[in-house]
């Protein structure tokens, strides 16, 4: 295979999706030995829909009353993907399992694992609460081809070979519509269990979507906070620039072929009109357009 890194090796058809096989074991680690526990906040994006702002978004809302001064901030000295771990990268990647339990709560996870294959313990603990982040597929197409371009330091896909695979739903962690409906149907049916957010209103409007954030993960703002402007304050230190600055993000790696760098890029909505022909836009607003229908999401090419 072409691929290095996590997807060296290909996909796999696990349980109805397509998985890295590199990191399948750890995927059926995480389902058969994941404890979830009340308090639990678990952040679920498809990759390259804005899991590394969500982190710094989330750790900064928890953990704002312990460094109120910011130069004391671990923001500043480490990745968010260290900070907030992926159960299956980072957790769920040694022989042993690992002790969870001791961790502070509230516990902060990320995965990229669809709805449907969710631990059982997740999907039963009342109190756990999942945050999802969906980007539109423009953009995510866009994101990756240039994500998998800098994590391997050359091209060897083009983009119409990404727009390929991704209107077919074969890449890692399953197919784009299955993943965002899956999430999106149990924000309706189960809202005090999983936010859904969206990437752009985020970069729309950062401070009521951190409101309503804050709100949900049960660490709601004060009237003093709000005064004081800890909002407008956390927005910005997790803002693309401040975090893209930082000597910690232009340097390391978390994961192998990886580096802390290539998670920061130009984090823009709309940057796909400089990368995709209208054949490609064409390709994916039909496939979309089926697959959305009816849904009451939508996402056209124009907004
Ligand atoms: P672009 O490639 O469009 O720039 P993920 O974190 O899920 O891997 O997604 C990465 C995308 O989110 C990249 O998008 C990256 O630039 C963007 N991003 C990273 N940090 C961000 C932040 N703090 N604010 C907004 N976008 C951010």
């Amino acid at each position: 295979p072409k691929e290095q890194g996590w997807l060296a090796g290909g996909l796999f058809l696990y349980n109805g999706c397509w998985y890295p096989s590199k990191i399948l074991r750890n995927i059926i680690t995480f389902q058969r030995h994941f404890q979830a526990q009340d308090l639990d906040i678990i952040l679920v994006s498809r990759p390259k829909s804005g899991t590394t702002w969500l982190k710094a978004l989330i750790f900064s809302i928890v953990n704002r009353s312990r460094y109120t001064n910011y130069s004391t901030s671990p923001l500043l000295t480490t990745n968010p993907h260290e900070l907030v771990p992926f159960i299956e990268f980072t957790l769920y990647d040694k022989k042993e399992l690992p002790d969870l339990s001791s961790i502070e709560s509230p516990r902060l996870f990320s995965t990229h694992i669809p709805y449907a294959s969710l631990p059982v313990s997740i999907k039963g603990c009342n109190n756990t609460r999942i945050v999802y982040i969906c980007r539109n597929p423009f953009d995510v197409v866009v994101s990756s081809w240039h994500f998998a371009a800098r994590g391997r330091n050359s091209l060897e896909r083009s983009m119409e070979d990404f727009v390929g695979s991704f209107c077919k739903g074969i890449e890692g962690f399953g197919s784009f519509w299955d993943h965002v409906l899956g999430y999106w149907k149990e924000s309706l049916e189960n809202p005090s269990k999983v936010l859904f957010l969206k990437y752009e209103d985020l970069k729309e409007d950062t401070d009521s979507h951190l409101k309503r954030l804050a709100d949900f993960i049960g660490f709601p703002f004060s009237m003093e906070e709000e005064k004081e402007g800890v909002i407008e304050e956390i927005s910005k230190q997790c803002s693309l620039s401040s975090l893209k600055d930082l000597e910690v993000n232009k340097t390391g790696k978390f994961m192998p072929n990886f580096d802390n760098k290539s998670y920061f890029r130009k984090g823009e909505v709309g940057d796909w009109v400089n990368h995709l022909t209208p054949s490609m836009v064409e390709r994916l607003e039909k496939i979309i357009g089926e697959k959305f229908e009816g849904s009451g999401l939508s996402f056209q090419a124009s907004t």
